[in-house]
């Protein structure tokens, strides 16, 4: 097992709830499959995160698809305080039982205490940074807790765990590789850059047939014409003017990743 998975392990030990990161672009490939068995039978919220990037309608289809599952879920923009609001409610709402457990057991006020986890640069960080913005106090070295682990305290019933949970992507599936690499999570270069851009321009072809005329000004073509007519309209030339197509490739992918091409979603649930 390695490092990041034992620590992951031992500090779920620690929580009542279990807050998983997806990206909302693409819920099910920034998933770890392996969540179910890592949170045991934890409490659990789900935060369709980045959800300013993603297109509105199919993330209003995942919330219902993993409601469908049980799960409790808000759909966020991490980086925006006021999307911090309704958490507390659907805290209390997820740990309902523990809370009904403590009141029977004459406990009261135990704050729920919480853990924050997902797949690299899904946003863990910035969450937690926006939501301790209203943090009460920063404790540390409780009795009972392990030594050096810093819960924040949010409100009277709730703390959470200063380090996130890192968990690892999984993506034997290409197309589940192609997502993660599409919004970031794994490096550009295990796969090639030119080729990823031309995944995404077929699928906004596909998809969001206007995104890419009216941001670019390009019209509709072959993937790789579209790429070069994008390259020759952005100035991205080499010395002796040919066109840069690996520049242009680079300035889609961020441009996607930066969410400036419009509000993109790369997959939607299946039975839809
Ligand atoms: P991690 O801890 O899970 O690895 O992710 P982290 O919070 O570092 O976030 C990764 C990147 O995603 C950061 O951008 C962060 O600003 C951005 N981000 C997080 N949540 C959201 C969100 O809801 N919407 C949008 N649009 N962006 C989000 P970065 O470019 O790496 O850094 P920065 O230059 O923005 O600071």
């Amino acid at each position: 097992m390695t490092k990041t998975k034992r620590q992951m392990m031992e500090d779920i030990k620690l929580v009542d709830l279990v807050i998983e990161l997806l990206d909302s672009r693409a819920p099910l490939s920034s998933r770890n499959p392996d969540i179910d068995s890592i949170a045991g039978g934890k409490a659990r919220i789900i935060l369709l995160n980045k959800s300013d990037m993603s297109d509105p309608v199919i993330t209003e289809k995942w919330q219902v698809y993993f409601e469908g599952q049980g799960a409790h879920v808000l759909r966020i923009d991490a980086r925006n305080s006021g999307d911090m609001k309704g958490i507390n409610a659907v805290v209390q709402k997820a740990c309902a039982e523990k809370l009904e457990r403590d009141r029977k057991k004459g406990i009261k006020n135990r704050p729920v205490r919480a853990m924050v986890c997902g797949i690299p640069n899904v946003g863990k960080s910035t969450f937690i940074n926006t939501f301790a913005k209203k943090a009460v106090t920063k404790t540390g070295n409780k009795p009972g807790v392990t030594r050096g682990k810093q819960w924040i305290r949010l409100s009277q019933t709730l703390e959470l765990l200063d380090t996130a949970g890192i968990l690892w992507p999984k993506f034997e599936d290409q197309r589940v590789g192609l997502n993660l690499a599409l919004i970031g999570s794994i490096k550009d270069d295990i796969l090639n850059t030119e080729e990823l851009a031309i995944e995404l321009i077929q699928l906004l072809e596909d998809k969001y047939p206007q995104m890419l005329a009216n941001f670019y000004g390009v019209g509709e073509g072959e993937a790789y014409a579209v790429l070069e007519d994008i390259g020759r309209i952005r100035g991205c030339l080499k010395s002796g003017g040919e066109i840069d197509t690996l520049k242009a490739a680079h300035l889609i992918l961020e441009n996607f990743r930066n969410g400036k091409i419009g509000r993109i979603s790369l997959e939607e649930p299946a039975n839809e």
